[in-house]
């Protein structure tokens, strides 16, 4: 397996942070020598841009999302493309989706966007739809098929009842652990669409789904949670090789579930707590999870960040970036059969021996 970030990759950069410059100028990215095939992409997720009044927004997330597209613009080799994992907007309004999306179009590559529920609830996605286009669609990049999903979709009454405003029935939605709120999904027409799409691909082809809430079901209070995730699963199951990417979720997370690997990325906005909320009842982590790890659960911007992604042979290894800590890998451990952050677990296993 190729490893895309060689520890001494890691110690120059610190060297060019500890000097004053930016980060990631130096970083090489490593895949099998001049395989055509090999390719990597960034990743930049949940901004929540919070408007306060008129031309006032909330300092600290638009700080997180102006460095991120600084340091994606500093990356060398260039990204073949840039993937915006959704959530710019914090409540939705089109003056938060038009102040993120003005930092974003500082991005020197295409981005490619999913939808997140706080771009969504105040108006249906009307706006965000009327400035980035469809929100589920595939594109084929270097042997790859990606495919977008919009995952915050719910079930019709609830949407659809007479709410008074647009503004309460996304309120109800950005709320955690909200007896009031519904859970997500990515509904029959997707999945009928999704059937339809993956139908015309060979299934040694591989896979890569992006959704913004995570394909599998792990904490249904804070909407960690696709109410219909095994019924799409079940659609990419057929695959050799399947990976989704999601974001929503604020924080490092990887599991395997057969065929498919799934990988979160993290917020440039604000990390969630974790993870031991999520042991309650009516909460539960699919069976075959390996364990989800998070930095610095005390540092408030830490599991905050963006990463890279690279892809060779049809696995998916995350490079997360951490502000201030150390930086992480989650790559496909082709010998246990799921992605793995082995610095991390093999320090946690002596931790634990020793506790
Ligand atoms: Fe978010
Ligand atoms: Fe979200």
């Amino acid at each position: 397996m190729n490893k895309p970030f060689s520890r001494r990759d890691f110690l120059k950069r610190t060297a060019v942070v500890a000097a004053g410059a930016l980060p990631l100028t130096n970083i090489e990215i490593a895949f099998g020598k001049n395989n055509p095939k090999n390719f990597n992409f960034a990743y930049i997720s949940d901004s929540h841009i919070t408007q306060i009044k008129g031309n006032k927004f909330v300092r600290n997330w638009d700080r997180g999302l102006i460095r991120a597209v600084a340091e994606t613009n500093l990356l060398d080799p260039k990204p073949d493309f840039v993937f915006y994992g959704g959530d710019i907007a914090q409540l939705g309004k089109p003056a938060e989706i038009d102040h993120g999306l003005e930092i974003l179009s500082g991005l020197n590559a295409k981005t490619h966007y999913v939808m997140g529920e706080h771009d969504y609830y105040v108006d249906l996605g009307d706006y965000w739809q009327k400035q980035l286009g469809a929100d589920h669609y595939s594109f084929d990049h270097k042997g790859v098929h990606f495919v977008v999903l919009n995952s915050i979709l719910t079930y019709e009454k609830w949407m659809h009842q007479k709410w008074d405003k647009g503004m309460d029935r996304m309120k109800q939605m950005a709320r955690l652990d909200n007896p009031h709120g519904q859970p997500f999904m990515v509904g029959e027409a997707q999945r009928k669409w999704l059937q339809d799409d993956l139908s015309k691909i060979s299934k040694d082809t591989p896979l890569v789904v992006f959704s913004h809430s995570p394909l599998q079901k792990i904490y249904k209070g804070w909407n960690f949670w696709t109410d219909d995730a095994e019924q799409v699963q079940a659609l990419l199951k057929p695959f050799d090789k399947a990976t989704v990417i999601y974001g929503h979720v604020h924080q490092i997370q990887y599991n395997q579930i057969g065929n498919i690997s799934f990988n979160s990325a993290m917020a440039t906005a604000w990390p969630w707590p974790y993870p031991k909320s999520y042991v309650q009842k009516d909460s539960y982590m699919p069976k075959l999870t390996v364990e989800m790890n998070r930095a610095d659960p005390f540092f408030e911007r830490d599991a905050t960040g963006w990463q890279f992604i690279n892809m060779h042979t049809g696995n998916v290894d995350l490079n997360y970036v951490l502000p201030d800590n150390t930086n992480r890998i989650v790559a496909f451990d082709s010998k246990a059969g799921h992605p793995a952050d082995k610095d991390f677990q093999y320090k946690q296993t002596v931790a634990q021996d020793h506790y």
